[in-house]
């Protein structure tokens, strides 16, 4: 990608203001030693086993480095990793994004019983009620776009995915940007939509 590329993906993406970090070149082999305690909750290779740590691998780069910006800034309130992130620069986060960025993503299975009414949510929305599909920002794949820094979510464990959604509804994560995309849209979301979806999204691929 070019310099121009990037400049406009920082200007135009979804966020807040565009972090200086974001354009430092990590470095994957550095990243993965400097990751090791990380492996503790996130597995070696991002793989997480625990339905409650999300998987961090095949994430996209630049999600990567923001959500570790906002967890080190205490934008993002994750009680696991305090202090855990204070001693890293920024050239140690982009190299731990680089790292988790370059693994590959295992997946899980969907409730045979919760794929029709997720995929429905996934797929289309809520039109009615003026909520977007998720595949517009996730893609359909559940892949994302890592440049813009939707994160990928096809295969993540459904247990953290619907935390995450219900945070966003209840206020308790609050670092998707100015736009509130995420808080908006979780807005329109009630328990059981949360449960199918995010049970989808556990096996999606
Ligand atoms: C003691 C367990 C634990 C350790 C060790 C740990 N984390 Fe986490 N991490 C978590 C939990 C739990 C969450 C999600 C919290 C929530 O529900 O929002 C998380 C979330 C994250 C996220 C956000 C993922 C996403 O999809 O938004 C990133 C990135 C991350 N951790 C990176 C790291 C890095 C880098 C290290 C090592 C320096 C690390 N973590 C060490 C438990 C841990
Ligand atoms: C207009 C774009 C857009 C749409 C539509 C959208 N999202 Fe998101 N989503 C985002 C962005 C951007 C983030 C990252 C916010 C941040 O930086 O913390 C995100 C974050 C998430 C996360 C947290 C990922 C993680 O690893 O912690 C989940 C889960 C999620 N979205 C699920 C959904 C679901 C389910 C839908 C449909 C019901 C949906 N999103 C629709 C843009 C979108």
């Amino acid at each position: 990608m070019n310099k121009l590329m990037v400049s406009l993906l920082l200007t135009f993406g979804v966020g807040t203001a565009a972090h200086s970090a974001d354009v430092l070149v990590g470095d994957a082999q550095a990243g993965q030693a400097k990751a090791a305690v990380c492996g503790a909750c996130h597995a070696p290779d991002g793989n997480s086993l625990a339905p409650n740590f999300p998987k961090l691998a095949g994430q996209g780069e630049r999600y990567l480095l923001k959500q570790m910006h906002d967890i080190k800034d205490g934008k993002r309130a994750v009680l696991e990793m305090t202090g855990l992130l204070s001693n890293l620069g920024d050239q140690d986060l982009a190299d731990i994004a680089a790292h988790y960025a370059a693994q590959q993503g295992s997946v899980g299975a969907a409730d045979p019983n919760l794929v029709a009414q997720g995929e429905a949510l996934f797929r289309g929305g809520k039109l009615v009620e003026g909520m977007p599909a998720c595949t517009g920002c996730h893609s359909p794949d559940g892949t994302g776009n890592a440049a813009a820094g939707f994160p990928h979510v096809g295969g993540q464990h459904a247990q953290y995915v619907a935390k995450q959604l219900t945070d966003f509804r209840e206020g308790s994560r609050t670092n998707d940007g100015d736009s509130m995309i995420m808080r908006a849209i979780a807005a329109k979301l009630s328990n059981k939509d949360i449960a199918a979806v995010s049970s989808y999204i556990q096996g999606l691929h």
